[in-house]
């Protein structure tokens, strides 16, 4: 025998019973989005490179090292997409949607590609559904895309979930504010770990995630965006607080919430979630009112999110507990295959859920596979017979093959 091969580490493959819970919660993304504006967006599953490293940021830990990265064979450098909202702001510039009424509001679902160090929840293949609105900095926008994720994931029945909300200000302050964290930094690296001290220029904001004594103790007293907000940035902020208030959202004020993206402003946001491990990352987002500007578009605010798909059922605890949809009908037959393959397919035409013996059994193992699969009715052909078994009511009388069908639809 060959050796066995098995999918990639860090992918997996998504089964019939998974795959249908996979198709509700697109449902439900569906059902929460698009009565809200949101109307679905396909983008590439690869782009240039130069996408992410621009929109996303050379100095994160994305574009560093979790790209997959390969030459499309005439010298051009293409990466499997490691995010969306960078492609859909690409998607935006290239078909002109500046030109249509603001906000432009775009949702998603698809796969994504980090070369992370795989464990429960962390993947290097996974699936976001995502959601992003641009063209308005108003707050209420704000409000409204934290309030539809929420909304998403509770009729999801997500479990623990806690909203940690903060604001990193315009471009300029959180410019202004790198700059005077790295000094501070710079001034207390003998008490910092070795990491965050290799990184104080490429990303001081990171330090904040260390779980290091010395560099949590330095970090204490480390100078807050907070406090160097404009005043139109911290109005903002309030007016994004005041109605997600109104809304009745629980949230917490989280001033050291670092997100790996370097295109964020203003609103960060992130949903997490008690149910899942260290991983526990369920949704984040926030607003991006530079980067269209920075992909060669007109300046254009921007807010959204993504969830991660896999990370929603793992907090939704439902991965496994489906099960099959029952057959209206299963044909058995024993020397009467072609009768048995039209009566299957006029059941089906006819709008039920049937199946054929396929697979050789006995009349008796067939019939111990029709309760296998549930089946409400089993019809059972033979060269000059029909019969048809209703596994409910525990009865099973002889029947016009021509009849069965209309005998289980009126059922
Ligand atoms: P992100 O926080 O990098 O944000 O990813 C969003 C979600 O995707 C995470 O909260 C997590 O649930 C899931 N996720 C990320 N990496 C993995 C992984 N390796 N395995 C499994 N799940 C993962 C973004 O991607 C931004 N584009 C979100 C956004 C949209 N911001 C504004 N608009």
């Amino acid at each position: 025998m060959s050796a066995k091969l098995t999918a990639p580490r860090g992918t997996f493959d998504v089964l019939p019973a998974q795959s249908e819970l996979r198709r509700r919660l697109e449902q439900a993304a569906r059902d929460v989005l698009e009565p809200a504006g949101y109307g679905r967006i396909e983008t590439p599953a690869f782009e240039a490179t130069e996408l992410f490293a621009r929109g996303v940021g050379e100095a994160t830990d994305i574009v560093q090292r979790e790209m997959y990265s390969f030459d499309d064979g005439g010298g051009r450098s293409l990466t499997l997409r490691p995010e969306g909202t960078a492609p859909v702001c690409r998607a935006y510039v290239e078909h002109g949607m500046h030109k249509l009424p603001a906000p432009v509001k775009l949702y998603y679902v698809g796969s994504f590609f980090r070369a992370e160090r795989p464990q429960a929840g962390r993947y290097r293949q996974f699936s976001q559904v995502g959601a992003e609105a641009l063209g308005s900095e108003d707050p209420a926008l704000d409000a409204e895309s934290i309030l539809l994720l929420h909304q998403l994931l509770t009729r999801l029945d997500a479990t623990g979930l806690r909203l940690r909300l903060s604001s990193l200000g315009s471009p300029s302050t959180r410019a202004a504010y790198r700059e005077e964290l790295a000094t501070y930094l710079h001034a207390h690296e003998a008490q910092l770990a070795p990491h965050v001290r290799d990184r104080i220029d490429l990303n001081p904001l990171r330090a904040f995630d260390s779980d290091d004594p010395g560099t949590r103790q330095v970090m204490s007293a480390a100078p807050r965006l907070l406090d160097r907000l404009t005043n139109a940035d911290a109005e903002h902020f309030k007016e994004v607080l005041r109605l997600l208030d109104r809304a009745d959202i629980a949230y917490e004020i989280d001033w050291t919430l670092v997100r790996g993206l370097d295109y964020y402003t203003r609103t960060l946001f992130e949903f997490t979630s008690d149910a899942l491990g260290a991983q526990s990352g369920v949704a984040g987002g926030g607003r991006y009112d530079g980067l269209v500007e920075l992909l060669g578009g007109p300046p254009t605010p921007g807010i959204g999110w993504a969830a991660g798909i896999e990370r929603v059922l793992l907090a939704t605890g439902e991965q496994n507990t489906l099960t099959d949809t029952p057959l209206d009908l299963y044909v058995a037959h024993e020397g009467a295959r072609v009768d048995a393959f039209e009566l299957t397919r006029e059941a089906r035409a006819a709008g039920l859920r049937a199946e054929m013996e396929l697979a050789g059994r006995s009349l008796k193992g067939q019939l111990k596979h029709a309760e296998r699969l549930n089946a409400r009715y089993v019809a059972i052909l033979q060269p000059d017979s029909a019969r048809l078994r209703d596994r409910e009511a525990g009865t099973e009388r002889a029947i016009a093959r021509d009849d069965v069908v209309s005998q289980v639809r009126s059922s």
